[in-house]
């Protein structure tokens, strides 16, 4: 069973996928469309008729509404029935209601919040540094659609420690993984509801990006800030970037990104990254060059192990279950992983004591 937390925001789409049609998607187990209203405000409804079970995102978008293909009923971004073509008044029909979630419109993402509507906070996403400096970087943006469980896309983001086995260009491939492990120092640093693993490596040469795209000297010693920090369920703000020893931060070229998780259903995810660079940013070659980088990365390298891993699960999602061996570069995936359990855990006991107090129904008193 798909196992999530439910008060928080997930990424459903970016911005830029939805223009004036529908899109439609499976969001963590359930069929969804999104749509424009006439203000060009966002809505997430369910992607499924209540009369004969129609998909909604076949049908046309009216008066800021969704008609069903089918037979004509009206939907609006609540998800209420507001038209009945069959009915002599055309009134709507509230038992044909359907689910709508609330959403938010930031950072070029439309985020959707899949529990209690009354706790659905904008206030509550992350604040991504990058994201609110429109002007000192640019972004270029991709997803991916993975098949494993969300979780092991996390833990492959949180163990960087792969990159010196399975990504060698990053090190501009002129080092062993020996080597590379032996440069870099790891330290972890935990939040009530955050982990941030911060990860330097120091006195080795830049990446073949930063050499290719930055120009950055491939003699060069530099420090390589590689630092993520997670935020539950599966969202990560990661913070890569290499400087010359000696010279100030600042001085380096950075490409912070934001990686986003969301499941689709247990076994396969949807994975959003948006990748910022400080240098060159105004040059439509170095989007393409950077994107295909980290088509490279994630696509080719990250995503196959990934499946492979899953398909080597078999049936199981949660990879405690088979009891894993620990390694030392664990630490970080395993501390997000038990954050989650926890979070996750705590938002059950609190559904349960609520649906307890709820007062009920007076027929059911009756009885
Ligand atoms: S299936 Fe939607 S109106 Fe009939
Ligand atoms: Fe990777």
């Amino acid at each position: 069973m798909l196992s999530i937390l439910k008060n928080t925001w997930y990424a459903a789409a970016y911005s830029h996928e939805l223009g004036e049609g529908t899109l439609a998607r499976t969001l963590i187990d359930q069929k969804a469309v999104l749509f424009r209203d006439s203000h060009g405000e966002a809505a997430m409804i369910l992607n499924r008729c209540p009369h004969r079970f129609a998909p909604l995102s076949a049908g046309r978008i009216i008066d800021d509404t969704l008609e069903c293909p089918y037979h004509g009923l009206r939907f609006n971004r609540d998800g209420e029935c507001v038209l009945n073509p069959h009915s002599k008044t055309k009134a709507g029909l509230p038992a044909a209601n359907i689910r709508a979630w609330p959403l938010l419109e930031r950072y070029g993402i439309i985020w959707f919040w899949p529990g209690d509507p009354a706790k659905a906070d904008p206030a509550l996403l992350p604040v991504i540094d990058f994201l609110e400096q429109p002007d000192d970087y640019a972004v270029v943006r991709g997803l991916l659609h993975v098949k494993g469980h969300y979780e092991l896309v996390v833990d492959n983001l949180l163990d960087l420690s792969h990159a010196a086995f399975i990504h060698p260009q990053f090190s501009g491939g002129n080092y062993t993984p020996e080597q590379l492990l032996a440069a870099t120092t790891q330290r972890l640093e935990r939040g009530d509801r955050w982990i941030t693993n911060h990860r330097i490596r120091s006195g080795l040469g830049p990446s073949s990006a930063h050499v290719g795209l930055f120009g950055m000297d491939p003699k060069v010693v530099v420090e390589t800030d590689t630092t993520m920090t997670w935020h539950p369920p599966a969202m990560l703000d990661f913070k890569l970037g290499s400087w010359e020893v000696g010279q100030p931060r600042e001085s380096g070229a950075h490409i912070p990104q934001l990686h986003i998780i969301t499941p689709e259903t247990e076994f396969t995810s949807h994975y959003f990254f948006v990748n910022g660079r400080n240098r060159r940013r105004d040059e439509p070659e170095v989007d393409q060059a950077l994107l295909d980088f980290f088509d490279m990365a994630f696509r080719q390298q990250d995503e196959p192990m990934i499946e492979m891993v899953q398909e080597n699960m078999g049936a199981v999602s949660d990879i405690n279950e088979l009891n894993p061996i620990l390694l030392a570069t664990d630490t970080a995936p395993v501390s997000a992983r038990r954050m989650l359990a926890d979070l996750i855990a705590r938002e059950r006991a609190e559904e349960a004591t609520a649906s307890l107090n709820a007062p009920r129904a007076p027929a059911e008193m009756a009885h």
